[in-house]
């Protein structure tokens, strides 16, 4: 039997958790949200693979066998580096480029971190299957935003009306989702830009993983710091499950 976690360095990884049980809502689930020290997405490649290498060895003692890694800065840090653990793992980057392939864009827009953006793992996949013309919008700031979201509602749309401009400007159609914590403001970015197609690496993922085999269980989270975003966050995205959190964990 396989045991199965999502990780991602905050709340964001609840989009694709969401995603997977829609599919089956028995399965088991163990997410690990590093929320102190979110965002990742301003690290180092070292600090964000010395933060995930932690992760990992935590949820292996827990026993987990397979790890969704529901974040697109940890999966560029991982992108072709042989990172690999005893945990098997499955990157959000690759479902999220198999959609474009589909869908055959020519041309697309990408908004994520600084280090996904910088890392050019979306960039050079998007070139290599012919999305030749592409916008990158990085975000030093937007996951944190979100992980706070009510104080920050305002600041969050002034920011996103400046990528509207840019994806306006060059007339740009498809807008790549390019980090989950992107998933907890989909309403924001439908309002502000109705013209644009969302390509969704959270759903993705969770659609192209095979829940076969997993074992079936409660909803296990553990943060590194404080349950109180995880109640709202779940409320917000309508997740119901059995659930137990623990929270503060040391890694
Ligand atoms: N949710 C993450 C992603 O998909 C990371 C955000 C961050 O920690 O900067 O990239």
């Amino acid at each position: 039997m396989k045991k199965l976690a999502v990780i991602d360095s905050g709340i964001g990884g609840l989009s694709v958790v969401r995603e997977l049980l829609k599919l089956d809502n028995e399965i088991g689930i163990n997410y690990f949200g590093d929320n102190i020290r979110v965002p990742y997405g301003n690290m180092s490649r070292e600090e964000i693979l010395s933060c995930m290498g932690n992760i990992l060895d935590f949820l292996y003692k827990k026993g987990v066998t397979d790890c969704l890694v529901a974040c697109n800065t940890m999966s560029s840090a991982i992108l072709n580096t042989g990172y690999t653990h005893k945990i098997k793992l499955y990157n959000i980057v690759t479902p999220a480029i198999d959609e474009v392939k589909r869908l055959r864009l020519s041309k697309a827009a990408i908004l994520a971190t600084k280090f996904t953006i910088a890392s050019k793992e979306y960039e050079k996949r998007l070139k290599a299957i012919g999305t030749d013309e592409l916008l990158e919008m990085a975000s030093a700031s937007l996951a944190a935003l979100i992980e706070n979201f009510d104080d920050n509602r305002d600041i969050i749309e002034e920011e996103l009306l400046d990528y509207k401009r840019l994806i306006d400007e060059g007339g740009y159609k498809n807008l790549i989702l390019g980090c989950t914590h992107y998933e907890f403001i989909d309403s924001i970015f439908k309002d502000l830009m109705p013209e644009v197609e969302f390509i969704r690496p959270a759903k993705l993922l969770a659609e192209s993983f095979d829940t076969s085999g997993l074992e079936k269980g409660d909803f296990n989270i553990y943060t590194t710091k404080g349950q109180e975003t995880y109640i709202k966050s779940l409320r917000t995205l309508d997740i119901k499950k059995k659930l137990n959190i623990q929270d503060y964990i040391e890694i």
